[in-house]
């Protein structure tokens, strides 16, 4: 029988290359996308595979325990990959319940309903949580790096409630034995990246010729990494990572969010036709977010020695690719600014 993988957060920006990924390579599986469709989940990223016949998509809450009891017991997953969260810093900060709800509560109804489902059969089973470096806190000396063992310091509500629920899996694994595994990765960027992050919001800001808000001196630095790259951690991770084990996943590729801002203004400016220098015009400094981490830097040597994985593109590579797609796909970011992709899928749903 096809094997059933349950992937949370399909909508959603990484979510997205993961069902992708996992429809396209894996057609003897059956891969199921739960997504409640929040502002961030967005169905239009995944109109080229929406008929795969070995894909469905669910729409609901992770945080409606009776609702995922339901489906555990209705489908019987072989597998669980969970990214749906709640994803933004800055919204952690404004509203930081909802992240309590959805990325703590969330997963342990998750992990409760795994557990009432395969009740202590785990064979085959699997249970992967996809996290973030932020759970390890800020580096301040320059030479040290994330490794798995480096010990927990959340410093913002987003980097707490991802460490709270973490902690909740690897108990999970421990206490009931579920098959667990868990990776952290750094910042990654793309296509179908939503407008609110630092690199998206950028080339929607520099296009538009709106000021280019950076925080603070723009001193802090994020290890960024492709996102297909993460999708293909994922793949190898799930399939080949040992039961209980966490892999962190970057590419080392660190950048002081200035400079980042900086390239990307001058690839702006070569693919707008604008003399070199102008877009760079548009950048504003601005109060800093309250409690910033200074930086994050992840060392991936375990999961590229044990498991064989590594970034299959360079940065400046991946950052062309990222802005010719938004450059391409002008309706998606329309859709995306204005709101209308969640008017149109929520109607949809309602009349099902
Ligand atoms: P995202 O915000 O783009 O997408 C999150 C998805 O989860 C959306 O489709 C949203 O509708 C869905 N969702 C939110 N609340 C839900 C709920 N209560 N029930 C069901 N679905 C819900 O996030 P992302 O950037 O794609 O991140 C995905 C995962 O990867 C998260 O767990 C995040 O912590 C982790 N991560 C992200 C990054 C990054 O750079 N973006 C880096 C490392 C790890
Ligand atoms: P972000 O994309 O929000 O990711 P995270 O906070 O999870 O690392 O921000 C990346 C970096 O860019 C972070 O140091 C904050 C900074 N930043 C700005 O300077 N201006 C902005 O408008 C945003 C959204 C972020």
């Amino acid at each position: 029988m096809a094997k059933k993988i349950l992937i949370t957060g399909g909508a959603g920006f990484i979510g997205s290359h993961v069902v992708r990924l996992f429809v396209a390579k894996y057609p003897d599986y059956q891969i199921f996308n739960l997504d409640k469709l929040t502002y961030a989940g967005n169905l239009a990223n995944l109109t080229d595979i929406e008929d795969a016949p070995n894909y469905t998509f669910v729409k609901g809450d992770i945080t409606d325990a009776a609702f995922l009891d339901q489906l555990f017991q209705e489908q019987n997953f072989d597998g669980v990959i969970h990214l749906a969260a709640e994803s933004h810093v800055d919204r952690s900060i404004t509203d930081p319940m909802a992240f309590v709800m959805t990325n703590v509560v969330g997963t342990v109804n998750l992990l409760n309903a795994a557990k009432n489902s395969w009740q202590s059969d785990f064979s085959g089973k699997r249970f992967y949580h996809v996290s973030t470096d932020e759970v390890y806190g800020s580096l301040h000396n320059p030479e040290d790096f994330f490794v798995e063992t480096t010990p927990y310091d959340p410093q913002s509500p987003y980097s707490a409630s991802k460490a709270a629920s973490d902690h909740f899996v690897r108990a999970y694994g421990n206490t009931y034995k579920l098959p667990v595994v868990l990776s952290n990765c750094s910042n990654n960027y793309g296509p179908n990246h939503f407008p609110e992050k630092l690199i998206p919001l950028m080339i929607h800001n520099i296009q538009t010729n709106k000021p280019l808000p950076v925080y603070g001196k723009g001193e802090n630095v994020r290890d960024w990494l492709y996102v297909i790259d993460h999708a293909r951690a994922i793949d190898t991770i799930y399939h080949n990572g040992k039961n209980g084990d966490t892999y962190n996943i970057g590419g080392f590729n660190e950048w002081k969010n200035i400079d980042l801002v900086n390239l990307l203004c001058s690839i702006m400016d070569r693919k707008l036709g604008r003399p070199e220098g102008t877009s760079a015009q548009l950048i504003t400094y601005v109060t800093d977010r309250a409690g910033h981490d200074l930086r994050y830097a992840i060392d991936a040597s375990k999961l590229m020695n044990e498991l064989g994985w590594k970034p299959s593109l360079q940065f400046e590579e991946g950052l062309e690719k990222t802005v010719d797609w938004f450059l391409a796909n002008q309706d998606w970011l329309e859709n995306v600014t204005s709101g209308a992709y969640q008017k149109y899928y929520d109607s949809m749903y309602e009349n099902r």
